[in-house]
């Protein structure tokens, strides 16, 4: 299996320091709900010794490298295969309820986009699969086999913010027609041809249609809406939850729920505020933090990160 280069944890530091009043204590329990290579979870086990970690992944491959690099740790890491959204399960094989600390690093790792058979990159030609569970789901050969014309604009538009859309959808649907498009360079020329040349130096025009279908494919933000809802329910007291996104959709969906989270329900100017109506959780800080300019140049992933903390208290239902 092909791991070079490996993949470089985004905003370690940042996450670890952020996570750090709350996975100190004895018995700490970290859920790292995207394992990847474990690049985040070995400096968590590294640095806090009476820490465990249960590390999930949907991608097998992830976890089969994760588990080797992570082996010297013994019964302080605990793998299992599912998707963030699943916490509660994924506790309870570690025979837990909560989490002090809970980690998200969104979207997919550099091994999955370097594995040229996984159809994640545009730049080389593979079949276009883009599951990064392969034992189940559509591909996105079958989405761009089977979905109606309508059906790829709304995902071309609402998933890759694609103001091309309907133009490139138009141009799938003309190209299927002669053959069915299952590789990645077809993909590709379908729609360089479709590109007007005026916006043909403006970005690679595969970029959002691609970062579309990974989307739809693994229903990413699905999964994330529950998976932020569970998460917060997941923390114990004083637990903290940080979350690494690296597209406006995905940061969008994290941004409104902590800020749900973490409003009131009081009507404003009641002088004393019941209990049952505190927010239940606070902002770590407010917004959302990026890499500095340092980090960028190192590596390239963290040039869109958005990065943001909550804390639960303890006046959480
Ligand atoms: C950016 S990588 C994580 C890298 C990791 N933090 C590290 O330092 O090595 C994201 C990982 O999350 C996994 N992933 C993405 N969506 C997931 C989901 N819904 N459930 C579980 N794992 C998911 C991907 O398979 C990928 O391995």
């Amino acid at each position: 299996m092909n791991t070079q280069p490996l993949h470089i944890p985004v905003l370690l530091d940042e996450c670890l320091d952020a996570l750090a009043p709350a996975i100190g204590g004895a018995g700490a329990v970290v859920v790292d709900g995207t394992l990847g290579l474990g690049g985040h979870t070995a400096e968590i086990l590294n640095r806090y010794p009476h820490a465990t970690v249960v590390g999930i992944d949907r991608d097998p491959r992830a976890l089969t490298v994760a588990r080797e690099r992570l082996r010297e740790f013994g019964d302080r890491f605990v793998g299992v295969h599912t998707t963030y959204d699943r916490i509660a399960d994924a506790l309870a094989s570690a025979n837990r309820r909560t989490a002090n600390g809970i980690l998200l690093d969104l979207g997919v790792s550099s091994m999955q986009i370097d594995e040229a058979d996984r159809g994640f990159a545009y730049s080389v030609d593979a079949p276009l699969d883009m599951r990064m569970d392969q034992s189940g789901g559509t591909t996105a050969a079958e989405i761009l086999r089977d979905y109606a014309e309508g059906d790829l604009i709304r995902i071309f538009r609402d998933y890759g913010e694609e103001k091309l859309a309907p133009r490139y959808a138009r141009a799938i649907v003309t190209a299927r027609a002669e053959a069915p498009i299952t590789r990645s360079a077809r993909l590709v020329s379908v729609l360089n041809d479709a590109t007007p040349y005026a916006l043909r130096n403006s970005g690679h025009p595969a970029k959002r249609v691609f970062q579309a279908l990974r989307i739809e494919v693994n229903g990413e933000l699905e999964i994330l809406r529950s998976a932020i809802d569970n998460a917060l329910a997941a923390l114990a007291v004083g637990g903290r939850l940080v979350v690494l996104s690296y597209h406006s959709l995905e940061d969008r969906i994290v941004k409104v729920a902590f800020a749900a989270a973490s409003t009131s329900a009081a009507p404003h100017g009641l002088p004393i505020v019941p209990m049952a109506l505190r927010a239940g959780y606070r902002l770590v800080f407010s917004g959302a933090r990026k890499a500095s300019a340092p980090e960028v140049a190192r590596n390239s992933r963290a040039a869109s990160v958005k990065f943001r903390a909550i804390e639960r208290l303890d006046t959480a239902a």
